[in-house]
Protein backbone atom coordinates (compact mmCIF):
# COMPACT_ATOMS: atom_id res chain seq x y z
CA UNK A 1 0.00 0.00 0.00
CA UNK A 2 1.41 3.52 -0.36
CA UNK A 3 0.64 6.74 1.22
CA UNK A 4 1.10 10.79 0.48
CA UNK A 5 1.60 12.73 2.53
CA UNK A 6 0.93 16.36 1.60
CA UNK A 7 3.82 18.84 2.70
CA UNK A 8 3.02 22.09 0.64
CA UNK A 9 1.58 24.52 3.06
CA UNK A 10 4.04 27.74 3.79
CA UNK A 11 4.27 26.93 7.75
CA UNK A 12 3.12 30.92 8.00
CA UNK A 13 1.23 30.45 11.51
CA UNK A 14 4.32 28.71 12.81
CA UNK A 15 7.04 31.30 11.20
CA UNK A 16 9.78 32.13 11.86
CA UNK A 17 10.23 28.72 12.68
CA UNK A 18 9.35 27.42 9.56
CA UNK A 19 11.48 30.09 7.61
CA UNK A 20 14.62 27.84 7.53
CA UNK A 21 12.77 24.84 8.38
CA UNK A 22 9.96 23.01 6.61
CA UNK A 23 6.86 22.55 9.15
CA UNK A 24 7.46 18.55 8.61
CA UNK A 25 10.91 18.13 9.68
CA UNK A 26 10.22 20.92 12.69
CA UNK A 27 11.24 18.25 16.16
CA UNK A 28 8.31 16.96 17.85
CA UNK A 29 10.01 15.66 21.32
CA UNK A 30 13.47 15.89 19.62
CA UNK A 31 12.24 13.55 16.00
CA UNK A 32 11.21 15.21 13.32
CA UNK A 33 7.34 15.62 12.80
CA UNK A 34 7.34 13.26 9.94
CA UNK A 35 8.81 10.68 11.70
CA UNK A 36 5.79 10.18 13.78
CA UNK A 37 3.30 9.07 10.35
CA UNK A 38 5.86 7.33 9.27
CA UNK A 39 6.13 5.23 11.75
CA UNK A 40 2.70 4.92 12.11
CA UNK A 41 2.47 3.72 8.22
CA UNK A 42 5.39 1.32 8.58
CA UNK A 43 3.75 -0.33 11.42
CA UNK A 44 0.56 -1.00 8.94
CA UNK A 45 3.15 -2.34 5.97
CA UNK A 46 2.74 1.03 3.88
CA UNK A 47 6.63 1.79 3.12
CA UNK A 48 5.92 3.76 -0.17
CA UNK A 49 5.87 6.93 0.41
CA UNK A 50 5.32 10.07 -1.35
CA UNK A 51 6.06 13.84 -0.18
CA UNK A 52 4.01 16.29 -2.14
CA UNK A 53 5.45 19.84 -1.88
CA UNK A 54 6.17 22.40 -3.99
CA UNK A 55 9.08 23.36 -1.76
CA UNK A 56 12.85 22.46 -2.42
CA UNK A 57 13.82 19.18 -1.14
CA UNK A 58 17.51 20.05 0.07
CA UNK A 59 15.59 20.21 3.63
CA UNK A 60 15.14 16.40 3.28
CA UNK A 61 17.86 14.40 2.26
CA UNK A 62 19.36 13.60 5.71
CA UNK A 63 16.03 12.61 6.78
CA UNK A 64 15.48 10.82 3.85
CA UNK A 65 18.07 8.36 4.34
CA UNK A 66 17.28 7.71 8.20
CA UNK A 67 13.41 7.07 6.76
CA UNK A 68 15.30 4.19 4.01
CA UNK A 69 17.42 2.54 6.78
CA UNK A 70 14.17 2.44 8.88
CA UNK A 71 12.29 0.40 5.87
CA UNK A 72 10.29 3.30 4.21
CA UNK A 73 11.22 4.69 0.62
CA UNK A 74 10.32 8.36 0.90
CA UNK A 75 9.84 9.97 -2.96
CA UNK A 76 8.88 13.29 -3.19
CA UNK A 77 6.35 14.52 -5.37
CA UNK A 78 7.14 18.00 -6.71
CA UNK A 79 4.88 20.79 -7.52
CA UNK A 80 6.14 23.80 -9.46
CA UNK A 81 3.71 25.86 -7.64
CA UNK A 82 1.41 24.88 -5.20
CA UNK A 83 -1.53 22.94 -6.23
CA UNK A 84 -3.63 23.16 -3.61
CA UNK A 85 -4.12 20.18 -0.97
CA UNK A 86 -6.33 18.30 -4.19
CA UNK A 87 -4.24 19.13 -7.26
CA UNK A 88 -1.11 17.73 -4.79
CA UNK A 89 -2.74 14.38 -4.94
CA UNK A 90 -3.39 14.66 -8.92
CA UNK A 91 0.41 15.62 -9.39
CA UNK A 92 1.34 12.37 -7.97
CA UNK A 93 -0.89 10.06 -9.77
CA UNK A 94 2.04 8.91 -12.20
CA UNK A 95 3.18 7.04 -9.12
CA UNK A 96 0.30 5.68 -7.48
CA UNK A 97 -0.40 1.96 -8.07
CA UNK A 98 -2.15 0.84 -5.03
CA UNK A 99 -5.60 1.29 -4.05
CA UNK A 100 -6.94 2.54 -2.03
CA UNK A 101 -3.90 4.69 -1.27
CA UNK A 102 -3.56 6.85 2.02
CA UNK A 103 -3.51 10.57 1.83
CA UNK A 104 -2.80 12.38 5.21
CA UNK A 105 -1.99 16.35 5.59
CA UNK A 106 1.82 16.66 6.67
CA UNK A 107 1.30 18.50 10.33
CA UNK A 108 -1.41 16.04 11.86
CA UNK A 109 0.32 14.05 14.94
CA UNK A 110 -2.20 11.31 15.62
CA UNK A 111 -2.28 7.48 16.92
CA UNK A 112 -5.23 6.99 14.71
CA UNK A 113 -6.19 3.27 14.60
CA UNK A 114 -4.94 3.04 10.50
CA UNK A 115 -5.66 -0.84 10.18
CA UNK A 116 -9.05 -0.21 11.55
CA UNK A 117 -9.61 2.40 9.04
CA UNK A 118 -8.71 0.20 6.12
CA UNK A 119 -11.11 -2.04 7.34
CA UNK A 120 -13.92 -0.01 7.34
CA UNK A 121 -12.82 1.43 4.05
CA UNK A 122 -13.27 -1.95 2.37
CA UNK A 123 -16.69 -3.10 4.42
CA UNK A 124 -18.46 -0.07 3.36
CA UNK A 125 -17.11 -0.31 -0.27
CA UNK A 126 -16.05 3.01 0.09
CA UNK A 127 -13.95 5.33 -2.41
CA UNK A 128 -13.20 7.89 -0.18
CA UNK A 129 -13.24 7.89 3.38
CA UNK A 130 -12.24 10.50 5.80
CA UNK A 131 -10.93 10.18 9.45
CA UNK A 132 -13.44 12.18 11.71
CA UNK A 133 -12.12 13.35 15.31
CA UNK A 134 -14.87 14.29 17.68
CA UNK A 135 -13.83 17.98 18.88
CA UNK A 136 -15.51 20.90 20.71
CA UNK A 137 -14.71 23.54 18.44
CA UNK A 138 -14.84 23.23 15.04
CA UNK A 139 -13.94 26.47 13.61
CA UNK A 140 -10.61 26.02 12.37
CA UNK A 141 -11.32 22.68 10.55
CA UNK A 142 -13.15 21.10 8.18
CA UNK A 143 -16.60 20.19 9.57
CA UNK A 144 -18.57 16.64 9.15
CA UNK A 145 -21.96 15.38 8.76
CA UNK A 146 -23.04 11.67 8.46
CA UNK A 147 -26.25 9.65 8.29
CA UNK A 148 -26.67 6.29 10.32
CA UNK A 149 -25.02 4.32 7.93
CA UNK A 150 -21.40 6.62 8.28
CA UNK A 151 -22.06 7.73 5.22
CA UNK A 152 -20.68 11.80 5.01
CA UNK A 153 -24.06 14.29 4.06
CA UNK A 154 -21.90 17.53 4.62
CA UNK A 155 -18.41 18.99 5.00
CA UNK A 156 -18.22 22.38 5.90
CA UNK A 157 -14.73 23.95 5.59
CA UNK A 158 -13.63 26.48 8.53
CA UNK A 159 -17.42 26.63 9.20
CA UNK A 160 -18.77 30.06 11.20
CA UNK A 161 -20.90 29.95 14.48
CA UNK A 162 -24.11 29.98 12.75
CA UNK A 163 -23.26 26.50 10.73
CA UNK A 164 -21.77 24.66 14.18
CA UNK A 165 -23.73 25.74 17.33
CA UNK A 166 -25.17 23.86 20.43
CA UNK A 167 -23.71 20.79 20.42
CA UNK A 168 -20.93 19.48 22.90
CA UNK A 169 -19.01 17.95 20.25
CA UNK A 170 -18.83 18.45 16.60
CA UNK A 171 -17.02 15.53 14.15
CA UNK A 172 -14.29 17.04 12.18
CA UNK A 173 -11.86 16.04 9.39
CA UNK A 174 -9.28 14.35 10.51
CA UNK A 175 -6.86 14.81 7.57
CA UNK A 176 -6.21 11.68 6.53
CA UNK A 177 -7.90 10.06 3.90
CA UNK A 178 -7.99 6.52 2.15
CA UNK A 179 -9.15 7.35 -1.88
CA UNK A 180 -9.75 4.28 -4.62
CA UNK A 181 -7.83 5.34 -7.39
CA UNK A 182 -10.79 6.30 -9.37
CA UNK A 183 -11.17 9.30 -7.32
CA UNK A 184 -8.52 10.88 -8.80
CA UNK A 185 -10.40 11.50 -12.02
CA UNK A 186 -12.29 14.00 -10.36
CA UNK A 187 -9.16 16.13 -9.95
CA UNK A 188 -8.44 18.72 -12.74
CA UNK A 189 -4.54 18.42 -14.18
CA UNK A 190 -1.92 20.81 -13.52
CA UNK A 191 -3.86 23.27 -11.99
CA UNK A 192 -5.39 24.35 -8.36
CA UNK A 193 -7.81 22.25 -6.81
CA UNK A 194 -8.64 21.83 -2.88
CA UNK A 195 -9.90 18.61 -1.54
CA UNK A 196 -11.73 20.58 1.36
CA UNK A 197 -13.64 22.69 -0.88
CA UNK A 198 -13.97 21.14 -4.33
CA UNK A 199 -13.24 17.26 -4.22
CA UNK A 200 -15.05 16.81 -0.84
CA UNK A 201 -18.20 18.96 -2.34
CA UNK A 202 -18.25 17.47 -5.88
CA UNK A 203 -18.05 13.96 -4.18
CA UNK A 204 -21.32 14.69 -2.52
CA UNK A 205 -23.48 16.61 -5.16
CA UNK A 206 -22.40 13.64 -7.14
CA UNK A 207 -23.55 11.00 -4.23
CA UNK A 208 -20.15 8.77 -4.70
CA UNK A 209 -19.66 6.44 -1.73
CA UNK A 210 -17.72 8.97 0.63
CA UNK A 211 -17.74 7.92 4.17
CA UNK A 212 -16.33 9.06 7.82
CA UNK A 213 -14.59 6.46 10.28
CA UNK A 214 -14.79 8.02 13.29
CA UNK A 215 -11.92 7.52 15.50
CA UNK A 216 -12.28 5.64 19.18
CA UNK A 217 -12.42 8.63 21.68
CA UNK A 218 -9.04 6.94 23.53
CA UNK A 219 -7.70 8.46 20.05
CA UNK A 220 -4.99 11.10 20.35
CA UNK A 221 -4.91 13.49 17.43
CA UNK A 222 -2.94 17.28 16.99
CA UNK A 223 -2.86 19.71 14.15
CA UNK A 224 0.69 21.18 14.82
CA UNK A 225 -0.30 24.17 12.52
CA UNK A 226 0.16 27.08 15.44
CA UNK A 227 2.37 27.96 18.47
CA UNK A 228 0.33 26.95 21.13
CA UNK A 229 -0.40 23.59 18.89
CA UNK A 230 3.18 22.77 18.47
CA UNK A 231 4.02 23.40 21.87
CA UNK A 232 0.95 21.14 23.43
CA UNK A 233 2.32 18.60 20.86
CA UNK A 234 5.73 18.56 22.50
CA UNK A 235 4.30 18.26 25.61
CA UNK A 236 2.47 15.25 25.01
CA UNK A 237 5.12 13.47 22.65
CA UNK A 238 7.32 14.01 25.59
CA UNK A 239 5.40 12.41 28.16
CA UNK A 240 4.30 9.27 25.86
CA UNK A 241 7.72 8.94 24.07
CA UNK A 242 10.21 9.64 27.19
CA UNK A 243 11.66 5.89 26.91
CA UNK A 244 11.20 5.45 22.93
CA UNK A 245 13.02 8.87 22.49
CA UNK A 246 16.09 7.58 25.04
CA UNK A 247 16.19 4.11 23.29
CA UNK A 248 16.43 5.83 19.70
CA UNK A 249 20.09 6.73 20.25
CA UNK A 250 19.58 10.25 19.87
CA UNK A 251 22.84 11.84 21.90
CA UNK A 252 21.65 14.74 23.71
CA UNK A 253 24.30 16.64 24.83
CA UNK A 254 22.81 19.55 27.63
CA UNK A 255 24.49 22.04 30.34
CA UNK A 256 22.27 22.97 32.50
CA UNK A 257 23.62 24.61 35.61
CA UNK A 258 22.86 23.07 38.79
CA UNK A 259 20.49 25.87 40.28
CA UNK A 260 18.87 26.12 36.72
CA UNK A 261 14.68 24.91 36.84
CA UNK A 262 13.64 23.10 33.66
CA UNK A 263 9.95 22.10 33.83
CA UNK A 264 9.51 18.48 32.95
CA UNK A 265 6.97 19.32 29.89
CA UNK A 266 9.81 21.27 28.29
CA UNK A 267 12.20 19.70 25.60
CA UNK A 268 15.65 20.91 24.96
CA UNK A 269 17.48 19.95 22.03
CA UNK A 270 21.17 19.13 21.49
CA UNK A 271 23.78 21.18 22.54
CA UNK A 272 21.77 23.67 24.54
CA UNK A 273 23.26 25.15 27.71
CA UNK A 274 21.18 26.90 30.31
CA UNK A 275 22.66 29.42 33.06
CA UNK A 276 22.37 30.02 36.81
CA UNK A 277 18.84 30.09 38.00
CA UNK A 278 17.40 30.40 35.05
CA UNK A 279 13.33 29.14 34.82
CA UNK A 280 12.01 27.40 31.66
CA UNK A 281 8.35 26.33 31.87
CA UNK A 282 7.10 24.61 28.86
CA UNK A 283 9.08 25.28 26.56
CA UNK A 284 10.47 24.06 23.18
CA UNK A 285 13.91 24.81 23.23
CA UNK A 286 15.98 23.51 19.33
CA UNK A 287 19.10 22.93 19.12
CA UNK A 288 22.44 24.52 20.53
CA UNK A 289 20.29 27.29 21.94
CA UNK A 290 22.41 29.31 24.96
CA UNK A 291 20.52 31.41 27.86
CA UNK A 292 22.27 32.86 30.14
CA UNK A 293 21.43 33.24 33.76
CA UNK A 294 18.68 34.61 35.76
CA UNK A 295 16.29 34.41 33.15
CA UNK A 296 12.76 33.08 32.59
CA UNK A 297 11.08 31.95 29.52
CA UNK A 298 7.57 30.29 29.56
CA UNK A 299 5.57 28.63 26.76
CA UNK A 300 7.52 30.08 24.32
CA UNK A 301 9.77 28.13 21.16
CA UNK A 302 13.46 29.10 20.47
CA UNK A 303 14.96 28.22 16.83
CA UNK A 304 18.18 26.85 16.72
CA UNK A 305 21.84 28.65 17.86
CA UNK A 306 19.44 31.36 19.42
CA UNK A 307 20.76 33.18 22.34
CA UNK A 308 19.50 34.78 25.28
CA UNK A 309 21.04 37.05 27.39
CA UNK A 310 20.76 37.59 30.97
CA UNK A 311 17.98 38.53 32.84
CA UNK A 312 15.90 37.69 29.86
CA UNK A 313 12.34 37.23 30.25
CA UNK A 314 10.36 35.53 27.23
CA UNK A 315 6.35 34.29 27.34
CA UNK A 316 3.23 33.66 26.22
CA UNK A 317 3.54 31.39 23.08
CA UNK A 318 6.47 33.47 21.84
CA UNK A 319 8.63 31.81 18.50
CA UNK A 320 12.40 33.35 18.30
CA UNK A 321 13.38 32.50 14.93
CA UNK A 322 16.59 30.79 14.26
CA UNK A 323 20.12 32.27 14.72
CA UNK A 324 18.38 35.19 16.64
CA UNK A 325 20.69 37.38 19.74
CA UNK A 326 18.53 38.48 22.78
CA UNK A 327 20.39 41.27 24.62
CA UNK A 328 20.65 41.05 28.43
CA UNK A 329 17.72 42.38 29.89
CA UNK A 330 15.51 41.67 26.93
CA UNK A 331 11.82 41.33 27.52
CA UNK A 332 9.49 39.66 24.89
N1 LIG B 1 1.57 19.72 -1.64
C1 LIG B 1 0.78 20.67 -1.15
N2 LIG B 1 0.37 21.68 -1.99
N3 LIG B 1 0.39 20.61 0.14
C2 LIG B 1 -0.40 21.59 0.62
C3 LIG B 1 -0.84 22.66 -0.17
C4 LIG B 1 -0.44 22.71 -1.56
O1 LIG B 1 -0.77 23.61 -2.33
N4 LIG B 1 -1.62 23.47 0.60
C5 LIG B 1 -1.64 22.91 1.83
N5 LIG B 1 -0.90 21.78 1.85
C6 LIG B 1 -0.68 20.87 2.98
C7 LIG B 1 -0.12 21.56 4.24
O2 LIG B 1 1.29 21.49 4.26
C8 LIG B 1 -0.72 20.73 5.37
O3 LIG B 1 0.10 19.62 5.67
C9 LIG B 1 -2.03 20.20 4.76
O4 LIG B 1 -1.94 20.36 3.33
C10 LIG B 1 -3.26 20.95 5.28
O5 LIG B 1 -3.07 22.34 5.10
P1 LIG B 1 -3.22 23.37 6.31
O6 LIG B 1 -2.89 24.72 5.77
O7 LIG B 1 -2.47 22.91 7.51
O8 LIG B 1 -4.78 23.30 6.53
P2 LIG B 1 -5.62 23.46 7.88
O9 LIG B 1 -4.94 22.86 9.03
O10 LIG B 1 -6.04 24.88 7.99
O11 LIG B 1 -6.96 22.59 7.53
C11 LIG B 1 -6.84 21.26 7.03
O12 LIG B 1 -6.52 20.36 8.08
C12 LIG B 1 -7.54 20.22 9.10
C13 LIG B 1 -7.04 19.16 10.07
O13 LIG B 1 -5.88 19.60 10.68
C14 LIG B 1 -8.18 20.88 6.36
O14 LIG B 1 -7.96 19.64 5.69
C15 LIG B 1 -9.30 20.76 7.41
O15 LIG B 1 -10.49 20.29 6.79
C16 LIG B 1 -8.88 19.78 8.49
O16 LIG B 1 -9.89 19.70 9.50
MG1 LIG C 1 -3.03 22.18 9.41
Amino acid sequence: MQALILTGGLGTRLRPLTLYTPKPLLPIANLPFLSYPLSSLRKHSVRDVFLCTSESLIPYENFVKAESRKGTRLVCSREFRPLGTAGAIKNAQKHIDSSPFFVMNGDVLTDLDLGSMIRFHKEKESLLTIALIPVKDPSSYGLVRLDSRQRVTQFIEKPSPSNSSNHPTYLINGGIYLLEKEILDRIPKGKPFSTERELFPGALSEKIPFYGFVASPRTYWIDIGTPEKYLQANEDMRRKTKATVRDSQIKIKLAIHASAQISEESVLGDGCAIGANTVVRRCVLLDHVTVGDDCILENCIVGNRVRIGRHSTVKNSKVIGDHSLLTPFSQL
